[in-house]
């Protein structure tokens, strides 16, 4: 495995590899690994022949307020999971490597998908999100990305900024990985005290909630919504920042709950923002 900080010096790594013919494979990530981004590397192993990991904790994807200095860092434990995993490449620029002084680009996706689920109370956060992966996606290059499902927002908008701008690879989303009591792996999840980390389980329990709504034959978004907010509610330590259920490719909201489907929440624990979503075809 070799760990790259500069840019040119991996492009030309990677340049060589493509010029022996390797399928490359991209899994773009902010480090501190648990099994989630270890199940998008595997699936990049599976589907690749030489799989680069980026670990780089973004500032432009944060907010004033948010979590940028803060955030969890391990490099050396993730190096050592990387390496472990067979990762052919792992490229860990410093924030001066990636925004040198002056500069000015950003890619924005427009429209209803930034500004609804995270994007409304984030404001700017995916405008950080599709700037940094473009500029990754120039300097790796991948025929196929990597992204998990537990950010469904970001897959959709990654997705839109590929076929938008044309750009030559595929995006391939993987599942939500879960601990055993069903709460979604995440980084943030470390904040959590020891009664923070039981109340987290009303994200996945609202979920689970919904699920047997429908199978019991409920349509109505508004109704659902309400029983998914009511038990949320049970825990105390719990602020709901939003409770939607929106279709699956624009993330518009909607009343009756039929086609390719989105369920989606962001739930306050404490100081912790933490999300979940579950996906279903009705
Ligand atoms: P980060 O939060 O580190 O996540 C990296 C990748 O791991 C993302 O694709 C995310 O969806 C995926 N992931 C996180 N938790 C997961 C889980 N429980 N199951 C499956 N996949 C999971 O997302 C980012 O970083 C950044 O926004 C980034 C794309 C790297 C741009 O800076």
């Amino acid at each position: 495995m070799q760990v790259f900080n500069e840019i040119n010096a991996l492009k030309h790594a990677l340049s060589i590899e493509r010029k022996d013919g390797k399928k490359i494979g991209f899994v773009p990530t902010m480090g501190f690994f648990h099994d989630g981004h270890m199940s998008l590397m595997k699936e990049a192993i599976n589907e690749t022949d030489c799989v680069v990991v980026s670990i780089f904790v973004n500032p432009t994807q944060f907010g004033p307020g948010e979590d940028f200095e803060s955030y969890p860092r391990n490099m050396e434990r993730d190096l050592k999971l990387c390496e472990e995993l067979g990762v052919h490449y792992v490229f860990t620029p410093e924030v001066s490597e990636m925004y040198p002084a002056g500069y000015s680009t950003f890619v924005e996706c427009e429209g209803g998908i930034t500004h609804t689920l995270c994007g409304a109370s984030r404001p700017g956060h995916f405008k950080g999100v599709t700037s940094v992966v473009n500029k990754l996606f120039n300097i790796v290059e991948p025929d196929l990305a990597f992204f998990g499902q537990k950010d469904a927002q970001q897959v959709a908008v990654l997705d839109k900024m590929v076929r938008d701008l044309n750009m030559n690879l595929k995006i391939i989303p993987c599942p939500i990985m879960r601990e055993n009591d069903g709460l979604a792996m995440s980084s943030r999840n470390v904040y959590l005290n020891a009664i923070e980390r039981k109340e987290a389980l009303v994200l996945s329990e609202s979920l689970k909630i919904a699920s047997s709504l429908i199978q019991d034959g409920e349509r109505n978004s508004n109704k659902i919504i309400e029983q998914m907010k009511a038990h949320i509610m049970t825990a105390s330590s719990a602020v709901i920042d939003y409770v939607q259920i929106v279709e699956n490719d624009n993330l518009s909201d909607i009343d009756t709950v039929v086609g390719d489907v989105l369920f989606a929440v962001a739930v306050r624990i404490g100081k912790t923002r933490l999300i979940d979503n579950m996906r279903m075809t009705i």
